[in-house]
């Protein structure tokens, strides 16, 4: 099995000026990458939220993802950047691409770097450089979400990820599901300023979209979970939110025979938390929207986003800086600011005891942001309308303990632009998986 499944080699391209450049040496590491990668990685399968039949189809379609590597190859050297299929076109030894690419399947975290996935001509980030935005980039979804390596995505362990997303009995009370919260109509939020958890009492930040969650390094508003397996057992076991002892969840869900089954199909072992744990993640991990129009506009579409959305995306890669912050595939670099929001929640401080990151919160993706309303870690912003104006006029210029936000209010730029800045950031919003609630054991 190991070596069936294993390509005999990625495929090379020849650098295009004729001698090894900065490109061919990354991709023979990411080559070597690869090669080295056990055979399981290969052949990972993940359905989205699809019939079990089309498993076989899948294989197939992973395996032809493997060239993917050597689109990275092309997109650094710099010629073709954007999307990878507009690679497979001008290059015969990646033609296996213009296969549409597999939104679920694994791809190594070197390969898929925000930095690794650039667009645009060279010429074009020089431009870039010299505006407000700085060299930031903006890139595609990866096809592959990344996966780790004690937790492969498998059928069965999203199957049982899925009834215990949308299962009340993983609560105390046995009201509460995942779903409760994060609602599939909804853009998998609620809505709601802040979601009631436990005892009906009110949780104090607002419930992020679990859209494309896989592909986030840090998890939640201050960042205190880093892999999706850490995330999950937070709100079962917080008091506020499902307040479910996990032993006791454990003795539960092991009197229910359909459960019994489906974690013995997933971990071939009785209900323990760390299935829980692993199944629920691999679950999210399907949670991926397909091309909003704006990503079909930079793969060259220029029809797919209205004029008035390019002249919002020109401001916010240029002139309004928001690039700065949103950028790489989610839109979101991970990091953590201060924008004066709120100053009651001390928000990342709380994880890494800093008094500078009092404040900050983790710049949230922007992928689906017309659907995920109401806005920021406390959902005190009910529009797009209301956070673009907070940029331009309400950024404070000092926190209560005298430290400026991280970043300043855009006072010289016009409020003429704000309608041109909700038009781009409502084209990002891209088919959702249709997810509906699944019988329970
Ligand atoms: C009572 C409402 C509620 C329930 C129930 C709930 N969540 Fe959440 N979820 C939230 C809130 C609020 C946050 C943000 C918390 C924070 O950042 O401190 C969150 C954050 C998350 C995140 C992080 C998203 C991001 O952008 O970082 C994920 C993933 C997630 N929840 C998944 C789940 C799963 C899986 C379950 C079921 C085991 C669940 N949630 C149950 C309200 C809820
Ligand atoms: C200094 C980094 C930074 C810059 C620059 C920046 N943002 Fe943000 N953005 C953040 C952070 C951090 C949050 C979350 C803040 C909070 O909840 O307190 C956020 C939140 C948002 C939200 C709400 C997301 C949600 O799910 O609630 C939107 C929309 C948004 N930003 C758009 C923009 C636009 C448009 C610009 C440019 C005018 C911009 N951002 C500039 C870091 C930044």
């Amino acid at each position: 099995m190991h070596s069936t499944h294993r390509p005999s080699s990625v495929p090379r391209q020849p650098s295009s000026r004729g001698q090894p450049g900065r490109s061919e040496v990354l991709a023979n590491s990411v080559a070597a990458h690869i090669s080295l990668a056990p055979a399981w990685l290969l052949v990972i399968l993940v359905l989205a939220d699809g019939p079990m039949a089309r498993a076989g189809h899948r294989h197939a379609s992973a395996l032809q993802t493997l060239s993917f590597p050597v689109a990275v190859q092309d997109t650094l050297s710099g010629h073709v950047l954007w999307p990878a299929q507009g690679a497979a076109r001008r290059n015969a030894s990646v033609s296996q691409l213009s296969t549409p690419l597999n939104h679920n399947l694994f791809i190594p975290r070197a390969v898929w770097r925000p930095e690794t996935f650039p667009i645009g001509s060279p010429r074009l980030w020089y431009t870039m450089a010299r505006q407000r935005g700085g060299t930031r980039r903006l890139a595609r979804l990866p096809a592959l979400v990344p996966v780790p390596a004690d937790n492969p995505t498998t059928p069965a362990r999203v199957a049982l990820g899925k009834m215990l997303f949308f299962d009340p009995r993983l609560s105390g009370d046995n009201r509460l599901s995942c779903a409760s919260c994060h609602r599939p109509d909804k853009a998998f939020t609620d809505g709601l300023v802040a979601s009631p958890g436990a005892g009906g009492k009110r949780l104090t930040r607002n419930t992020p979209s679990c859209l494309n969650v896989g592909y986030y390094g840090n998890l939640f508003w201050d960042g205190r979970a880093t892999s999706l397996e850490q995330q999950a057992l937070a709100p079962l076991r917080s008091t506020a939110e499902m307040n479910q002892p996990l032993a006791e969840l454990e003795i539960e869900l092991n009197r229910l025979p359909g459960y019994v089954a489906a974690f013995q199909q997933a971990f071939n072992r009785p209900p323990d938390r760390q299935g829980v744990a692993r199944a629920l993640a691999a679950f999210q991990r399907t949670l991926v929207t397909g091309p909003s129009p704006f990503v079909r506009f930079l793969r060259g579409d220029k029809t797919a986003i209205s004029a008035d959305a390019q002249a919002g995306f020109e401001l916010f890669r240029g002139e309004a800086g928001c690039i700065r912050c949103h950028h790489g595939p989610l839109l979101s670099d991970g990091k953590f600011y201060r924008l004066g929001v709120s100053f009651r929640d001390a928000g990342r401080a709380q994880v890494s005891g800093h008094r500078k990151d009092r404040f900050r919160f983790r710049t949230p993706s922007l992928h689906q942001i017309a659907e995920t309303g109401p806005y920021m870690h406390d959902g005190s912003m009910k529009t797009l309308e209301d956070v673009v104006t907070f940029y331009y006029r309400g950024i404070p210029d000092n926190g209560p303990d005298g430290l400026p936000p991280d970043t300043k209010a855009l006072r010289g730029q016009s409020f003429s632009e704000i309608p041109l800045l909700i038009a781009f950031l409502k084209s990002l919003t891209g088919k959702a998986p249709t997810v509906s609630p699944p019988r329970l054991p």
